[in-house]
């Protein structure tokens, strides 16, 4: 198959794409469903969606970083200063540290309170840390920060993306944009 000069691959744009709709759905959802006040069966509803979903980012997370640390991403164009590169390769490993760091802190929270996660309940899979409040307690704390840390540098991707697309023009939006690419990564 023919190889294009640059530009990332069909299972690097799903991943990013399944990673980013997936999160962008559980942030308005974790920030709904704690506020007072709010409809019982909504809340519930909110709460069963975040757990579970929350827990099936833990495995798809680490399939997206399992396949970044083997796939070499393609080179960002000569022509952009090098403070962006700094900060595009700061910015993004900030955003896998979070991306682990939430759904991993948020499982530790409800299994450590001793609440249920519906689907791996219904496939038997196991609390896999001890009951602990104080444990439960760290895990609250550590996931309400660490969320609006991510919530501010996805802000920050999402607008170096935008630059990209309207002002630079360099293709560095449209190489991880849906359409598959025809190349490895
Ligand atoms: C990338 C994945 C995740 C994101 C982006 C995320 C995001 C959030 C956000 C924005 C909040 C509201 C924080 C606040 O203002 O209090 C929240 C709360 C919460 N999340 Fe998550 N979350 C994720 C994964 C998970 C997972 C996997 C679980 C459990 C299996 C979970 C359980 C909770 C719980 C129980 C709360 C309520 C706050 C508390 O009682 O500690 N989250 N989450």
């Amino acid at each position: 198959m023919e190889r294009l000069p640059e530009g990332h691959g069909t299972t690097t744009r799903v991943l990013h794409w399944l990673v980013a709709v997936l999160i962008l759905l559980m942030i308005p959802a974790g920030l709904i469903m704690v506020q007072e006040g709010l409809e019982r069966h909504l809340q519930d509803a909110l709460f069963i969606f975040h757990k579970n979903v929350g827990s099936l980012l833990i495995v798809i997370v680490t399939l997206r970083l399992a396949w970044r640390l083997t796939h070499r991403p393609p080179d960002l164009p000569v022509s952009l200063p090098s403070w962006q590169r700094r900060a595009a390769a700061a910015s993004h490993v900030a955003l896998y540290v979070l991306m682990v760091a939430m759904p991993l802190s948020g499982y530790v929270r409800v299994r450590a309170g001793g609440y249920p996660i519906e689907a791996l309940d219904a496939m038997g899979v196991p609390a896999l840390v001890p009951r602990s409040e104080a444990l439960a307690e760290a895990a609250s704390s550590f996931h309400q920060v660490a969320a609006f840390a991510l919530i501010g540098v996805i802000a920050i991707h999402v607008g170096a993306a935008l630059q990209h697309a309207l002002i630079r023009r360099d293709g560095v939006f449209q190489r991880m944009w849906p359409p598959v690419a025809r190349k490895r990564t």
